[in-house]
């Protein structure tokens, strides 16, 4: 099927950056949230990344008004009838993904794909609710998505090959790299990304070294962009905690139990960039 109308479902920091890739490749793209506001901080959020994209010259200014004009919104998949594509990026809740995967199912032109960005949960459970899960997939994206150039492509235990071509060729239509993994907990990302960030935690809290320090030593000891504890908080505290409890639940091994001070520090409501103070403070500009 030719994809050209896309629902993305939550316009928080990956749904707005996934809305914001479609669009720019030309895409009819509706982010779909749960309030007009968030909405609106979701397009104020794309109109902003799209001009440091023209100030850097990354794109031009005509690319941004077009992609601009091919976003609009809605307050619920029902409002977006007949899209081929959807992407679904709301907080990393089973109950709330599989409410708005049953509302896709209903609204989707015949034989849409349904992906969902999830970080670490299981595609096989989400796909359980739609009728036919041969069309559910995971599509994880990284963030900035504007910037990163991996999605990483997973199938659930029913997706068909023709589901998963589809969006192999959706994403490096995107212009992003594709990458395959199997429906595990956590895929290949996350599975090794946290536990380095979680042994980074159980350093500072054993006082192996000084959070600076951790992190210069992961940064420019193996070329990291960012070191671990400055992408925890990048990333967010709780979205790591709740990734690393993914892991510890699916796998029943020690080696993936979250470290004591991740856990306070979400219980402490330091979160990171988004709350202003995780391991480093991010006083507002
Ligand atoms: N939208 C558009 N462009 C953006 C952007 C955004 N949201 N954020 C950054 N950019 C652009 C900047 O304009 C800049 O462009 P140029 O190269 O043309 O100058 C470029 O990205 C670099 O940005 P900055 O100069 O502001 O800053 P930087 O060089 O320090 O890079 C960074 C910032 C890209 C975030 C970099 O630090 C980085 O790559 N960090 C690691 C990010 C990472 O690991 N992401 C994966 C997290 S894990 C995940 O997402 C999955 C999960 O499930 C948890």
């Amino acid at each position: 099927m030719d994809i050209t109308r896309v629902c993305v479902v939550g316009g928080g920091t990956m749904g707005n950056g996934i809305a914001h890739v479609f669009a720019l490749k030309g895409y009819d793209v509706t982010i779909v949230e749960a309030k007009q506001e968030f909405a609106d901080k979701a397009l104020a959020a794309i109109t902003k990344n799209m001009d440091r994209q023209v100030t850097k010259g990354a794109i031009t200014a005509a690319e941004k008004d077009g992609a601009l004009g091919r976003l609009k919104t809605a307050l619920s998949p029902a409002e977006v009838k007949g899209f081929q594509f959807a992407v679904e990026a709301v907080s990393e809740r089973m109950d709330l993904k599989k409410a708005i995967f049953k509302a896709l199912d209903e609204s989707a032109a015949p034989g849409a794909i349904l992906a969902t960005n999830t970080s670490s949960l299981p595609i096989t459970e989400i796909a359980s609710v739609v009728k036919d899960p041969s069309r559910v997939i995971g599509m994880h994206f990284m963030n900035p998505v504007p910037v990163m150039k991996l999605v990483e492509i997973i199938r659930g235990l029913q997706t068909s090959d023709e589901t998963y071509r589809a969006v192999h060729e959706l994403t490096v239509k995107l212009g992003k790299t594709p990458a395959a993994a199997k429906d595990f907990p956590g895929f290949i990302s996350n599975r090794v990304l946290m536990p380095m960030i979680n042994e980074a935690i159980f350093c500072l809290s054993e006082g192996v070294s000084t959070k600076e320090d951790i992190d210069a030593i992961m940064k420019l000891g193996m070329a990291h962009p960012m070191g671990p504890l400055q992408l925890a908080d990048y990333i967010g505290l709780d979205v790591c905690l709740a990734i690393m409890n993914v892991l510890h639940d699916g796998f029943a091994d020690s080696k993936y139990r979250p470290a004591p001070l991740l856990k306070q520090m979400v219980q402490s409501g330091r979160l990171g960039v988004k709350s202003g103070a995780g391991f480093y403070e991010y006083p507002k500009k």
